[in-house]
């Protein structure tokens, strides 16, 4: 039986982040060296889930992972974090998630995810786990876009009535089928475009807003847009020294799935959860900095 009080469930990506530091992003074609090399955490689903335990959630992971030395690191990872990692599958076949990230000395990133096990997640994988979760009210699972699209599927039919489904659409693909189940659904300036072929982020955030429960871009330092009825509404964003944006809408992610499992509505959520990506941008590496409510509070003045 699941205890009592609301959890976050992810069910996603983690491997292990190899980021080189550069003072500009290669080129094609181009070689450049550098000395400065990261090892460390990282998939959006693990870096969701590790800022959603910052922010104080009790909080549960559906991830699968190889049955090697990086897979076993993971593991203890999310466990030290406090993940409850009862649904973590092991894939003899495949290798663990890897990702190999550039970050120039401006803070911007570019990202080649080599997935790996992620990439072996399967339908029959998420619906035997979430039977066994049993998301219900005052849950929130919380997905992104890394994991197969047919995994993805498997989550309207396996969560109960009153749990929220937020889906973070990244990396930009075609959307998973939700039929009468919609999510809040989390998406980057870029991915906003991908996905409806508009420039114009507000039109884009109307578009997907109207069939979602609600529809939420961010748009790094200049906030987010909330599109969950015919306004749309802009959140600022607290300023802040940009050093690595690389994790940034995890965080935020992780943040907004533990503040409405803690009860935040909508709006009060999403002004915490853009405060929460902002403290991720602050160090280097996707977990360089977790926000916790204590840095969010101070970020907004409070
Ligand atoms: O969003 C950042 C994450 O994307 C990195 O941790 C990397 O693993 C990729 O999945």
């Amino acid at each position: 039986m699941p205890e009592p009080g609301g959890r976050v469930i992810v069910v996603g990506s983690a491997g292990v982040d190899r980021t080189a530091l550069l003072a500009q992003l290669p080129a094609p074609g181009e070689t450049v060296l550098t000395p400065r090399l990261l090892v460390g955490f990282g998939g959006k689903g693990s870096n969701q889930a590790v800022n959603a335990t910052a922010m104080g959630a009790r909080t549960a992971m559906v991830v699968k992972l190889g049955e090697d030395a990086d897979g076993a690191a993971v593991l203890d990872d999310l466990r030290a974090a406090g993940v409850d990692t009862s649904e973590a599958i092991a894939d003899a076949a495949s290798p663990t998630q890897q990702a190999f990230i550039w970050v120039s000395a401006d803070g911007e990133n570019s990202i080649v995810v080599a997935s790996g096990a992620t990439g072996g997640l399967t339908h029959d994988d998420v619906a035997a786990a979430l039977s066994r979760l049993a998301p219900a009210a005052g849950d929130v699972v919380l997905t992104c876009a890394e994991i197969p699209r047919a995994a993805l599927e498997a989550v309207p039919a396996g969560i109960g009535d009153g749990a929220t489904w937020v889906h973070n659409a990244a990396p930009a693909g075609r959307l998973p089928a939700w039929r009468d189940r919609p999510p809040i659904l989390v998406v980057n300036e870029v991915e906003a475009e991908q996905l409806t072929g508009l420039a114009d982020v507000e039109a884009a955030a109307g578009v997907l807003g109207a069939s979602t429960v609600a529809t939420i871009v961010t748009v790094g330092a200049g906030g987010a847009l909330v599109a969950d009825g015919p306004a749309i509404r802009r959140v600022p964003a607290p300023t802040v020294e940009v050093v690595d944006t690389t994790g940034a809408g995890d965080a935020f992610c992780g943040a907004l799935a533990a503040l409405l499992v803690q009860g935040r509505s909508l709006p009060d959520a999403v002004a915490r959860a853009v405060a929460a990506g902002a403290v991720a941008v602050t160090a280097l590496g996707a977990r360089g900095s977790l926000a916790t409510p204590e840095s969010v509070a101070r970020l907004l003045g409070e």
